[in-house]
């Protein structure tokens, strides 16, 4: 699986503590930035990640601003994208399996270290369900 990420100033730090565990889970990933503290747009890294997705160049994206809601505003505007908002791990584990989600947004001033990395784990080791019903709503989300 490869992943792409990105962030803001106000992700850059969860950003790098991501990337420090996708290295140690042998996880293929590529980081768009942002690559220090300095404030910039979140609007950016989400549509690198987003677009990267859509392109089918990665098959999954992780994207880390302040709260995470502009990052998930800004790539769920890209086709094909489904960004899903997580600070819990039930809602990692649910997004997968009911939403598809491809992109996965978190808010590095919200969510601490462990349990960011924990709602990574769980949200790329979930597959999809495949249940109808889940296929169905899905499939309606791209009309
Ligand atoms: C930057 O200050 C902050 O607005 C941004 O990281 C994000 O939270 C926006 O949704």
């Amino acid at each position: 699986m490869k992943v792409v990420v990105g962030a803001d100033h106000g992700g850059f730090e969860l950003k790098q503590k991501i990337i420090a565990f996708l290295e140690e889970k042998h996880v293929d990933f590529h980081d768009f930035g942002t690559y220090s503290m300095e404030s910039c747009d979140y609007n950016d890294a989400a549509v690198q990640v987003a677009e990267a997705v859509r392109k089918g160049e990665a098959d999954r994206g992780i994207l880390i601003c302040g709260t995470g809601i502009g990052m998930s505003i800004q790539a769920n505007k890209v086709k094909g994208v489904r960004a899903a908002l997580v600070h819990d791990l039930f809602s990692a584990k649910a997004t997968r399996l009911h939403n598809d989600s491809n992109v996965l947004t978190m808010g590095g001033r919200i969510v601490g270290d462990e349990i960011a990395k924990a709602i990574v784990d769980v949200w790329l080791n979930t597959e999809f369900s495949n249940e109808e019903r889940h296929l169905r709503r899905v499939n309606k989300l791209e009309k």
